[in-house]
Parts: structure tokens; C-alpha cells; sequence
């Protein structure tokens, strides 16, 4: 199989959860926002537009206010992986944001495709840390809160963009974990 250093990165970026007491440097910072600029857009809008949390205190406080509104929403009944999860928030140790040192918001004005780019942004960004030997992780559960409209405010977001990704970074403890074999892409078909 071919490689090269972008293969090689896919390849190996990993969702982090366990972070250094480590802060991510602004120019470390300024790479992965500039990476995320390089994503394609539909009609190159590029509609991206970040929040920066640099702020640990700031990210528990987001943390304890998503945990219970999270619990409201899961259901009652489910797998093993929602109970776990349910417990997990209950716990009032357990920070939806892992203790990473940053966090990053991307969000973009409403539109069909700002999903699409905002995603493909982000994308950019995870690998670019992994590049620069950070890790990173998209964390889903705190997307509703940040567009809670009273949060949205606090984080500078304006009331007619949407809040698509929060992505957390830092360097990881004990390093990257080896990433498991991932399954086969499925083809449908093939059409020569
Ligand atoms: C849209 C999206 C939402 C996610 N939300 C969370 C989350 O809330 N918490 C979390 O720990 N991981 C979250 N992840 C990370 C995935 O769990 C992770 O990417 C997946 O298990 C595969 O592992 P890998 O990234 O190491 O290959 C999310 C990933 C994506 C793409």
C-alpha cells in the first residue's frame, strides 16, 4: 500500500482523552487555524469562522453546564455504551472536555453546506496537530450547548451562524495510541 507523511497522518491520528498539564503554543495554534483555512467550501464561501477557549476553568464551566442537559436528552433505555455514558455524566469529576488545555468552536453562518465545510475545517485541524504532535478530539456532546442561545453569546457567536464542531487539543498523555485496524471500505458497486 502506498504511504506518504499525509497517509501516514490520516493513518495514525487518534481520538486523544487523557491530556498533558501542557499548554498548546499560539504558534501550534495559528498552524492548525491556518490549515483549517485551506479546507474546501462549497462555493469557496469558506464560512468558517473559531472560538478560542484557552482556558481550562472556562471549559469545566461549559462542562457542568452540558452534562445535565445531556442526561435530559439521552433516553432511558439503552445499550451498554449509553449507560456508560449516562454514568459518566452523572459523575461530577468526569468534564465532557477530558482536562485538555484547549478547546476550539467552529461555527459558520446558516447555510445548506456550512456543515460540509465547517467539518471538512476541522478535519484539517486534527490533522495538522497530529502533524505537530498534538493530539485532539471532536467532542459532539458540546455542540448543543454551544448553540444554546444564551452560550452561543458568551462565545462570541453570532445569533444567525451555527456552531457545527468543538474540537479539543493538547498533547497527549503517554503519547498516541496505535490506531486499530479500521474495517474495509464498503463498495456497492463498481461502475468501469
Ligand atoms: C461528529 C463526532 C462527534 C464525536 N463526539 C465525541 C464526544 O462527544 N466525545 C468523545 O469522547 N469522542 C467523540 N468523538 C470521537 C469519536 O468517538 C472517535 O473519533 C471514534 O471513536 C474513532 O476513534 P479515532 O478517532 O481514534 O479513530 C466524536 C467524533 C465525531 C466525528
Amino acid at each position: 500500500m502506498t504511504t506518504n507523511p499525509v497517509i501516514e497522518a490520516i493513518k495514525s491520528r487518534r481520538a486523544i482523552r487523557a491530556y498533558e498539564d501542557k499548554p498548546v503554543p499560539g504558534s501550534a495554534i495559528q498552524t492548525m487555524l491556518e490549515a483549517a483555512t485551506y479546507a474546501p467550501s462549497a462555493i469557496n464561501v469558506q464560512p468558517w469562522k473559531f472560538t478560542i477557549v484557552n482556558n481550562k476553568d472556562e471549559m469545566k464551566r461549559l462542562s457542568d453546564i452540558a452534562k445535565p442537559a445531556l442526561i435530559r436528552m439521552l433516553p432511558d433505555v439503552g445499550d451498554e455504551g449509553l449507560i456508560g455514558l449516562k454514568k459518566r455524566l452523572a459523575d461530577p469529576n468526569y468534564n465532557i472536555f477530558y482536562n485538555a488545555p484547549l478547546l476550539i468552536f467552529i461555527c459558520g453562518v446558516k447555510s445548506q453546506y456550512t456543515v460540509y465545510d465547517c467539518s471538512m475545517a476541522a478535519q484539517n485541524m486534527m490533522l495538522a496537530a497530529y502533524t505537530l504532535g498534538i493530539g485532539s478530539c471532536w467532542i459532539g456532546t458540546a455542540v448543543g450547548l454551544a448553540n444554546d442561545p444564551k452560550i452561543k453569546t458568551q462565545l462570541a457567536v453570532p445569533e444567525d451562524h451555527d456552531v457545527h464542531a468543538a474540537i479539543i487539543f493538547g498533547y497527549p498523555k503517554g503519547g498516541f495510541p496505535k490506531a486499530p485496524e479500521k474495517r474495509p471500505p464498503k463498495i456497492l458497486k463498481r461502475i468501469d
